[in-house]
């Protein structure tokens, strides 16, 4: 391998690299949104109480659906009607696959309550495992009337709760009667204390990867199965108990607790850009608007959302985003006009993009436009998002894919990509397989802006997956990382700001980068070796005045490319750190079989 410090390559992005989120796989709800009650304001089906039991059986209550008695000027237009034949009787939540708990651990619990006036006694709220034979935490609601309240109370569990997710929420009334709840709503701690917040473990995740931008919120989620059922920000922003929910095109409702601003918080909460992605009139089943009329709407929308983010507080739409908490202008840069619209073969998107394009570009002439095709004619976009879903071996083979590209064309955004080897996330071999991808990426930073690997989050309880490969995989409780999400992670935290040239012999089994910090002299050699067999090579560092000795090299590797982390085996394949000791303008390494390397060199 040479490495050639006489020239330098492209700059590399500080916006390299970044995530992408959508409600996906209950990546959101049942996933990274802490909310642990599920179907909270029963409108995930309009017939049953779908996710609730009678409590403790319905020989003591009945439970029903009720669209009868709606909280007066909110969206909660559904709620639980509870019959309880005597005291005992109440209602119970089996969660997004199970309550977790731990100890020493306070949970919020808030609910809308009313009786039918002649009810007197109090509530009890607690949390149980699902047998019944443990109580983990207990808290008592008094002065439930004829109307609809509020109620808020914190559950502690005591030092002895083991951490467990076989557990239910429960509200037990102290007498027979009838009661109606709606909202009804459990937190664990969160993420940067915030009420409406993140789970911990999942933030904690993806804020060591160092993300510099979230693309959000889709994906198909933004799209929808039908206009009517596209991410319709507006819907999704101020008070949750105003927040209507909507259809997932991935098979389940969305309560819209997290909407806009908490994915804009997210983005705070980890110090990174929002990438924001607006409908541009193509639903996922093909419903689209195709005339500059039609589509004016849409664009309205998008100006609107566009300034919710950076409008001063003069703006209409910048003093609601003050009003909900936030008098900080965003910082943004990049906007996506639509998702995969080369779905759309009515031609329309031609139609769609310029009018997004002329209008935001007409108010908002600093922001880079990202088209979702690469046809466009009458504009020339900024950037075009590529998505990649294909073998670790076809990644491997195709990683100079961006060597060939048109340098006059429209720079890349590559929203969406993934080696699909390994369910419900990937094993090394697809590690690898990203890794040889992400080098041609860098190697190519002058075309490639920007990254973001895609799904990001999964729930690994059966049946709540709709996607095979993705980076995070969780339960109720736990939360592990995959051999791409190291990748990810090495990728994200060690490059430099430019590309260093350079050259490797092996008969291309190797795929690589070379970047440098070029302030600091830190250099990064990224090399992927796909093979099972370990690749000797010289490294020489061409044109370097001075070389530290000393360095270190990260290495992502396992017996066998199949190998994988998993809940109950979440560390099996881990980066491992050592010295490098002998540095020289000329020298030896080893890359072992199946793995990614990370070589950090200190050169001037
Ligand atoms: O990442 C899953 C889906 O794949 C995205 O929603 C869509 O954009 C792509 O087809």
């Amino acid at each position: 391998m040479t490495i050639d410090f006489t020239q330098n390559g492209p700059k590399v992005s500080p916006l390299m690299y970044g995530l992408m989120i959508e409600d996906i796989s209950h990546s959101i709800d049942g996933g990274l949104y802490a909310e642990l009650i599920r179907n909270r304001a029963l409108k995930d089906d309009g017939n049953k109480p779908v996710y609730w039991d009678a409590y403790p059986s319905s020989s003591f209550a009945s439970i029903a659906v009720d669209t009868r008695q709606p909280v007066p000027n909110t969206a909660l237009t559904s709620s639980l009607r509870l019959d309880a034949s005597s005291a005992g009787g109440g209602i119970a939540n089996e969660g997004y696959w199970g309550i977790p708990v731990a100890p020493s651990t306070k949970y919020r619990a808030s609910f809308y309550a009313k009786s039918d006036g002649k009810y007197s006694a109090p509530l009890t709220v607690s949390i149980q495992s699902n047998d019944g034979a443990a109580t983990f935490a207990t808290a008592t609601v008094a002065g439930v009337t004829g109307d609809w309240k509020k109620y808020t109370v914190t559950l502690t569990t005591d030092k002895s709760a083991p951490k467990s997710q076989n557990n239910k929420f429960v509200i037990a009334a102290g007498a027979s009667g009838a009661l109606w709840f709606t909202q009804v709503s459990l937190f664990p701690p969160t993420f940067h204390d915030r009420p409406n917040g993140t789970r911990v473990d999942l933030m904690k995740h993806l804020d060591a990867i160092h993300p510099a931008f979230l693309r959000m919120p889709g994906g198909n989620y933004l799209e929808g199965n039908t206009i009517a059922e596209r991410f319709d920000w507006k819907k999704t922003i101020g008070p949750i108990e105003q927040r209507p929910g909507h259809q997932d095109p991935w098979g389940y409702r969305s309560n819209d607790g997290f909407g806009l601003m908490e994915y804009l918080e997210w983005c705070d909460d980890l110090k990174m850009e929002p990438l924001l992605a607006v409908f541009a009139g193509f639903a996922l089943g093909h419903e689209h608007v195709s005339t500059a009329a039609e589509v004016q709407p849409y664009v309205q929308d998008a100006l609107d959302e566009i300034e919710y983010l950076i409008g001063g507080p003069d703006t209409q739409w910048g003093a609601e985003r003050v009003k909900d908490g936030h008098p900080k202008p965003f910082s943004l840069h990049y906007v996506e006009i639509g998702n995969e619209d080369f779905f759309d073969n009515s031609g329309s998107y031609e139609v769609r993009y310029a009018a997004f394009h002329d209008a935001i570009k007409a108010k908002y002439p600093q922001l880079l436009l990202i088209a979702t095709r690469s046809d466009v004619k009458s504009r020339k976009p900024d950037v075009i998002d590529d998505h990649y879903y294909q073998s670790a071996r076809s990644f491997e083979a195709d990683w100079r894919h961006y060597d060939k590209s048109d340098r006059t064309a429209p720079k890349v955004f590559v929203g969406e990509y993934a080696s699909q080897e390994g369910v419900p996330t990937p094993n090394l071999k697809a590690a690898l397989g990203d890794a040889a991808f992400m080098a041609g990426f860098e190697r190519n930073a002058d075309v490639v802006q920007i990254a973001s690997y895609a799904p990001l989050l999964v729930n690994v309880n059966p049946g709540a997956s709709q996607w095979g490969t993705n980076l995070i995989g969780f339960d109720a409780l736990n939360s592990y990382v995959s051999p791409a999400y190291y990748t990810q992670q090495l990728f994200s935290l060690y490059h430099g700001d430019t590309v260093v040239p350079a050259t490797v012999e092996h008969g291309g089994a190797l795929s690589y980068v070379v970047s440098k910090v070029s302030k600091m002299g830190v250099v990064y050699v990224k090399v992927v070796n796909p093979m099972a067999s370990p690749i000797t090579t010289t490294i020489t560092l061409n044109g370097a005045k001075s070389i530290a000795t000393k360095g270190s090299a990260i290495v992502l590797t396992s017996a066998n490319d199949t190998d994988t982390n998993t809940i109950s085996e979440p560390k099996k394949v881990v980066p491992v750190t050592s010295p490098l000791k002998s540095v020289g303008k000329t020298f030896q390494y080893t890359f072992a079989g199946n793995s990614l390397t990370v070589l950090t060199l200190s050169v001037k």
